[in-house]
């Protein structure tokens, strides 16, 4: 499995975190979460100052932030400027903004550099929103993972402790930026082996995954 990569994608709240995770630790792959590199980005954004209603201003930054990615399934870090921001990254002022962070090209082609450079050789399960599409479009095996929103909802809220209500608003509003940006957008990619968690547990879910990419490994004479 040294080569592999798998790609898992879909919105907010369709448990991609903890099936990427899950399938890590059971295949020992490295794990990568490319949202909290977004997160990252916009937390050092919001932190010095710069107008998140100007793209521009976004863009002419997006070069400054140093953004380092732990990619141990077990304890995923982030550290921005050397400092652990994993706490920061997931407050309301991030969530709010990210998606339009995000929207920014200078902010994806300076975040596609990390995330390919910590891919490398494989041997690597990667969530996020474009990693079958674009970060990672030779993957063995990509996976969309997508629920609908209500489902999504009570799923964040419940790991969150929030209300559903505000939460299934947060959510859409978000998909309707990571879907329709021209750049990179959400989307299922060729070849993507679609999963709707909602009726599973998530073991269940992580059992399917293994599936998916044992059956590839078997497929192409495994190098596991
Ligand atoms: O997975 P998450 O909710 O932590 O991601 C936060 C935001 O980051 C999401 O709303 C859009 C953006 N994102 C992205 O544009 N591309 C990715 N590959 C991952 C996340």
């Amino acid at each position: 499995m040294s080569s592999l990569v798998v790609a898992i994608d879909g919105p907010s709240g369709s448990g991609k975190s903890s099936t990427s995770r899950g399938v890590a630790v059971r295949l020992g792959l490295r794990y990568l979460d490319t949202g909290a590199m977004f997160r990252a980005m916009t937390w050092w954004m919001l932190s010095h100052g710069v107008d998140l209603s100007n793209p521009e201003a976004i863009a002419a930054r997006a070069s400054e932030p140093i953004i380092e990615s732990g990619t141990d399934p077990l304890d995923p870090t982030i550290l921005v400027d050397g400092a652990d921001a994993a706490i920061a990254i997931r407050s309301d002022e991030v969530n709010a903004a990210v998606s339009p962070v995000s929207a920014v090209p200078a902010v994806r082609t300076r975040l596609l550099q990390l995330q390919r450079a910590i891919i490398g050789e494989g041997g690597i399960v990667v969530e996020g929103r474009d990693i079958g599409s674009v970060v990672a479009p030779d993957a063995q095996v990509k996976i969309y993972l997508s629920a609908d929103a209500q489902a999504r909802a009570v799923r964040r809220a419940a790991e969150a402790g929030g209300d559903v209500e505000a939460t299934q608003k947060s959510l859409l509003a978000r998909d309707r930026i990571d879907s329709g940006r021209a750049t990179a957008p959400l989307t299922m990619a060729d070849g993507a082996a679609h999963i709707d968690p909602t009726p599973f547990t998530l073991a269940e879910v992580i059992d399917q995954v293994v599936v998916l990419v044992e059956a590839v490994s078997d497929a192409r004479g495994s190098d596991a």
